[in-house]
Formats: structure tokens, sequence, C-alpha cells
């Protein structure tokens, strides 16, 4: 478990894309996190495709730096393109990967939460497939309030992917900090009932 003040959140954005609106996505939840939260991004090019075979001989070192970073951080913040109405494969790749692990802070439990930018349902289908295949990892989903952007660049997102939109921006600081209460209440309700209770002291 990490510090007690601050929560660590790994994001995971499933577009490979250098200018990708879902990177430029978790960027922007960097700079918008609450105070007690800190979003690092993981990488997940360098994955290979899950081959049973290459598993059995041992993981290949993105797949144990993945394993890791999902076992060190409080929680997961996911960022999904809409592929053909699911998430995309090079993301539910990495869930399989992942899912392969059953230690101690592994998917299995983990708070995780949904964010995604693109097509015209700005990423809503792909957002339930990808609470089904998290659903079977263990993982706990936060589902509501919800970043679902309808991405239509260049009103959103600057030529490098970088958000601009302010009601987005806005948004996407919602739901993160709902995110925060959320884990602490899921994960930390001791330090929830603190974190409420001074808040109500200084009000
Ligand atoms: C193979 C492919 C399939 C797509 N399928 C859909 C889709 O089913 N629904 C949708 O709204 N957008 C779809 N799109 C558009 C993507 O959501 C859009 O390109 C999005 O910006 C990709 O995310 P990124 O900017 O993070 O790379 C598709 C794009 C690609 C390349």
């Amino acid at each position: 478990m990490n510090s007690d003040t601050h929560l660590q959140v790994l994001g995971i954005s499933g577009s490979l894309r250098i200018a990708s609106f879902n990177s430029g996505l978790l960027r922007a939840a960097q700079e918008l996190a609450p105070d007690r939260m800190e979003i690092t991004i993981f990488d997940i090019k360098e994955l290979p495709l899950y081959n049973g075979d290459v598993e059995a001989q041992g993981d290949p070192s993105s797949v144990i730096a993945l394993k890791s970073a999902i076992r060190d951080a409080d929680a997961i913040l996911f960022a999904t393109p809409e592929y053909n109405w699911g998430t995309s494969g090079a993301l539910k790749n990495a869930i399989d990967w992942a899912s392969r692990d059953r230690q101690e802070g592994s998917l299995m439990g983990k708070p995780s939460t949904i964010i995604g930018a693109g097509g015209r349902a700005g990423t809503g289908r792909a957002q339930m497939q990808l609470q089904l295949n998290l659903a079977e990892t263990g993982s706990v989903v936060m589902v509501k309030p919800g970043v679902l952007v309808q991405a239509f660049a260049p009103q959103q997102f600057d030529s490098e992917g970088n958000l601009i939109d302010k009601q987005t921006k806005e948004l996407l600081r919602k739901h993160l900090d709902e995110f925060t209460k959320w884990i602490f209440q899921l994960v930390r309700p001791r330090e929830f009932v603190r974190h409420a209770c001074e808040m109500d002291t200084s009000a």
C-alpha cells in the first residue's frame, strides 16, 4: 500500500497514436487531478500479443513492468478509444496479460474507472465492453459521473492531441474528484472518515 496521503493512480491509454485524443485525456487528467491524487502513465505499445507459450517461458520485460505498475498503484484510470464498437485490441491485450497476475495488488479487487474520447458515441460502447472485461478480472469499476468525449478535433484537442476544451476539462475534473472519494471509501474507509471529519471542522 502506498503513502497515506496520496493516491497513486496508473493511467493506461488504449490508443498507440502519438497524437491520440485518449492519451491527451490522460495527460489532461494528470494536470486536473485533485491534490491527493498522482497519475502516472504506463505506455502499452511494447507489450507483445498475449500468447500462452510466451507466458510459459516467463513474462517478457514489458509484461513484468505492466504487472508491477498495476500492483504499485492504488487504482487504474483507463482511457479507451472505440474501435468497431469495442475497446482497442491493444488495450484488451494489456488487460489479458494483466489478468494473469493473481498476486496481491493485481487487477483482482483493484479500483478502476474508464474515460474515453472518439467517434460519434464518445466511446460509450467501448466503455461498456471494457466494463465487462474488467468485471472478469475482478477490478471494481466506478462508472459515474463518466467522461465520454465525442472528439471533434480541432475544437477539443490541438494537433498534438492535447485537450483544450474547457467544458471537457471540467467534466474530467469532476470525474477525478469523484474517483478520489470513491477510492478512499472503497479501499481506505478509515482515512475517508478522518478526511471527512477534517473537512467538517474546517467548514
Ligand atoms: C479501426 C477503427 C475502428 C473504429 N471504430 C469506431 C467505432 O466503432 N465507433 C466510433 O465511434 N468510432 C470508431 N472509430 C474512430 C475512433 O474512435 C477515433 O479514431 C478515435 O479518435 C481514436 O482514438 P485516439 O484519438 O485516441 O487514437 C474507429 C477508428 C478506427 C481506426
